[in-house]
């Protein structure tokens, strides 16, 4: 119900009278009188006027169903839609017991706090204080080939990048192959994860992780992460970031769907590319070597061209790349 109401407020941008609300919403007066009234416990302030109805003016920088819900416009990411205010293990492994247990395609996982979240290669993420980070983990259905799930990751990347753009007017970089930075620091992680049955994918999970109002960053990690507020000297709408990066994400999945490689994204996501055309190292388990990057194939390889001209596709699972100077 907080979810409608919201939604209804914010299509109008203006006043709508109590009346219209039961109408649309099929509800009773006091029941809407209700809803308005824990809102505003919650922290919206929304002004009631006598023959005008009610008006959002503000809303608070939280990550429930309502908040979110409202703001989403996407066809099917993120519309079935979970939220906790802390989750004492990581979206991850929320997203994968849901989906066990029937979650549909687009099915969307967030927390304000996640304990226990999980990066690449093992890696612990940090959990951040209360009321300032994105976890969110995406739940997906495909029916392509599980040789192609890790391209998800990339247009996760891409999706992110968007989401942030639209609200913040910051243009994040990518890091090949899925982190994203501003200023040479970090700013969000993405970790996807596939669940296969026989030869097939069962399901995949794409988990998101963006630093957006950390106002400091512990000394082991603020050399290599930053936030959007740090970035930009302000805080951002974080309801608003998940529901652009569903919508972007939606479109560039279907994007992917045609093809099913990322040749249509491809020249998108080269542009956003940290040290494309610049020099990088390639770590492999066995050492490592130096080249060129020039962005990536249609299969989201990293091509790399060695010191004897030859180009090399590295693949993302196989290796890792760093640029020569700093974070990315
Ligand atoms: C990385 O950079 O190593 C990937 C980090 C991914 C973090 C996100 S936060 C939401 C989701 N839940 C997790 O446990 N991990 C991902």
């Amino acid at each position: 119900m907080k979810r409608e109401v919201l939604l209804l407020l914010r299509q109008r941008g203006g006043y709508v009278s109590g009346q219209e609300i039961c109408g649309t919403l099929g509800v009773s007066r006091t029941a809407v009188w209700k809803t308005i009234n824990s809102l505003k416990e919650e922290g919206y302030q929304i002004e009631a006027v006598q023959n005008k109805g009610y008006c959002l003016v503000s809303a608070p920088d939280v990550l429930t169903t309502a908040e979110i819900g409202s703001q989403l416009q996407s066809c099917w990411a993120g519309k079935a839609l979970e939220t906790h205010e802390r989750l004492a293990f990581s979206t991850n492994l929320r997203a994968k017991q849901w989906a066990d247990a029937g979650a549909p395609h687009g099915a969307l996982v967030v927390a304000d706090v996640q304990e226990g979240g999980k990066g690449r290669r093992g890696r612990a993420w940090v959990t951040p204080p209360p009321g300032v980070a994105v976890a969110m983990s995406l739940a997906l259905r495909p029916t392509f080939s599980p040789m192609k799930a890790s391209m998800l990751t990339l247009l996760a990347a891409l999706a992110v990048r968007d989401g942030v753009s639209q609200v913040t007017g910051l243009v994040p970089v990518i890091k090949w192959p899925n982190d994203l930075a501003l200023d040479g620091k970090k700013i969000c992680g993405i970790l996807t994860e596939m669940i296969l049955e026989e030869e097939y994918i069962q399901y995949v999970v794409v988990g998101i992780g963006i630093n957006v109002n950390e106002p400091s960053f512990p000394e082991e990690v603020k050399d290599k992460a930053t936030s959007l507020r740090l970035a930009a000297g302000k805080s951002f709408p974080r309801a608003e970031i998940v529901a652009r990066t569903m919508e972007a994400f939606e479109r560039y999945y279907e994007t992917f769907l045609e093809t099913e490689d990322l040749s249509g994204i491809q020249e998108d996501y080269n542009h956003s590319l940290a040290g494309i055309g610049g020099p990088v190292r390639v770590i492999t388990s066995s050492g490592g070597w130096q080249g060129t990057s020039l962005g990536i194939d249609a299969d989201g390889s990293l091509l790399v061209r060695d010191e004897e001209g030859k180009v090399n596709a590295v693949n993302a699972g196989e290796v890792s790349v760093r640029g020569l100077y700093g974070y990315v």
